[in-house]
């Protein structure tokens, strides 16, 4: 079977990796891919928003399965587009996308299912939403209902500050996305994510991570798409994760399936570890960017599999296996990232960071320029271990980050602090 996958970033390369792997997988297309992609499969340059020339892709090379890594096609509906002229295709619909393309619509959900997530209100004017934060105070926390590339979220910790995103929203600073804003309660406790495989009835677990949102060590610096993981969660214990399926999980899926838009796919559940317990924070309809180069290392089942197992809506007769390693992914990116970055530096001595025992290397944000590895975008390379231990998966990473020339980038030093401290008890 040939296989198309859709993205360019870490996510995908690490996708990619697996699904090359698979030995259902004849050939596999990245589209566009990127230099790491290109040792897994042929790359192609596909316009991705051209729903008739993926169709049109797919019928001149026999694709069997196209695999969509970001949101943003399934937001606009490249599954249905596949499914619609026969093609099988892995995520979900437009309309079950709306579980990350629309907060409110979430948040909805959740409350006519009893699924536990912070108390909310949804608003489409300033006025009345202004007004209800002074009656709740901070913190809060104010959100663009729509997708704004992971920028639509203000945790206000005073009530000026919450006032000034909203107003910022509604006078148009996230586009459409702040057409509508949800306000929701600041919840406390530990993050952690949970992904699961569904099949629009059935759902598996296929792993959990940690992630390390902002730019600096210490959890200082500006937000970023991520700058580091792990896997698994510790914080998430197998009765934890069972109370995820019960209390959040399958009753989504369940929901989804009763609106008649049932739900196929990896539904990624960043949760809140509260007190009372998990709680939903936002879903999001695909795989995590840096998670999935921490979930494909420790995956022992045939990713290419699984996914068409979830297509063809048989998971409730399949199994998902794991390596008993813990996996570790340390980001590195360009410097001034998430803010404006130079593109065009070259990168040297990827192989021989490559050699560090438990190392692979994942491309986000890199392109060819003749022979040289050049940077070309925030996030640049992924640099994952794993290890039977976090301490040693930490130690790896970082052995192989310290042999990569590349002056012009930076990352953090301490991805995985949390659980190495746990593990040291
Ligand atoms: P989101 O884009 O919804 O994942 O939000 C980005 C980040 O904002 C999350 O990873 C949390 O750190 C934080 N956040 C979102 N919602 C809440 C909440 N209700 N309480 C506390 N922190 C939140
Ligand atoms: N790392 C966060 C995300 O993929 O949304």
């Amino acid at each position: 079977m040939n296989i198309l996958l859709i993205g360019s970033g870490g996510r995908e390369h690490a996708l990619a990796w697996s699904l090359s792997a698979s030995p259902l997988c004849d050939t596999l297309f990245i589209a566009p891919g990127n230099p790491g992609t290109a040792e897994c499969g042929t790359n192609v340059a596909l316009s991705v928003t051209d729903h008739d020339a993926v169709v049109q892709f797919c019928r001149e090379h026999a694709i069997g399965l196209v695999v969509i890594g970001p949101e943003a096609p399934l937001v606009a509906g490249l599954v249905d587009d596949l499914k619609a002229v026969g093609i099988k295709a892995f995520g979900p619909t437009r309309a079950a996308a709306a579980l990350e393309g629309s907060k409110g619509f979430t948040k909805d959900l959740c409350a006519a299912a009893g699924i536990p997530t912070a108390a909310y209100q949804r608003f489409r004017e300033a006025g009345p939403a202004l007004a209800y934060l002074r009656g709740v105070g901070a913190p809060i926390v104010v959100k663009a209902d729509g997708l704004a590339a992971g920028k639509g979220v203000v945790v206000a910790m005073t009530l000026e500050d919450a006032q000034a995103a909203v107003e910022g929203m509604f006078s148009g600073s996230h586009g459409e996305a702040g057409a509508e804003v949800v306000i929701e309660e600041y919840l406390e406790g530990e993050e952690a994510s949970f992904f699961a495989l569904c099949d629009g009835r059935t759902a598996l677990p296929i792993g959990t991570a940690q992630d390390h949102k902002r730019a600096f060590d210490g959890d200082q610096g500006p937000n970023t798409g991520g700058m580091g993981a792990y896997s698994p969660a510790p914080i998430l214990t197998a009765d934890l994760q069972e109370r995820v399926m019960r209390e959040i999980i399958r009753p989504t899926l369940a929901a989804m399936a009763e609106r008649g838009t049932p739900y196929t796919g990896i539904l990624y559940a960043g949760l809140m570890i509260t007190a009372e317990g998990p709680k939903l924070i936002e879903y999001n309809v695909r795989f995590g960017d840096p998670e999935t180069q921490v979930l494909m290392p420790r995956l022992k089942t045939d990713l290419a599999a699984a996914m068409l197992a979830a297509c063809d809506g048989v998971l409730d007769h399949f199994d998902l296996r794991w390596w008993d390693d813990v996996a570790l992914t340390v980001v590195l990116a360009a410097k001034g990232y998430p803010g404006k970055v130079e593109t065009g530096s070259e990168i040297r001595e990827l192989d021989k960071a490559e050699e560090v025992v438990g190392v692979t290397i994942f491309h986000a944000g890199t392109a060819m320029s003749g022979e040289r590895l050049v940077a070309n975008g925030g996030r640049v390379l992924s640099v994952t271990a794993t290890a039977d231990s976090v301490a040693e998966a930490q130690r790896q990473a970082y052995r192989a980050v310290d042999l990569i020339d590349w002056p012009e980038g930076f990352c953090r030093r301490d991805i995985g602090w949390r659980a190495v401290a746990r593990e040291r008890g």
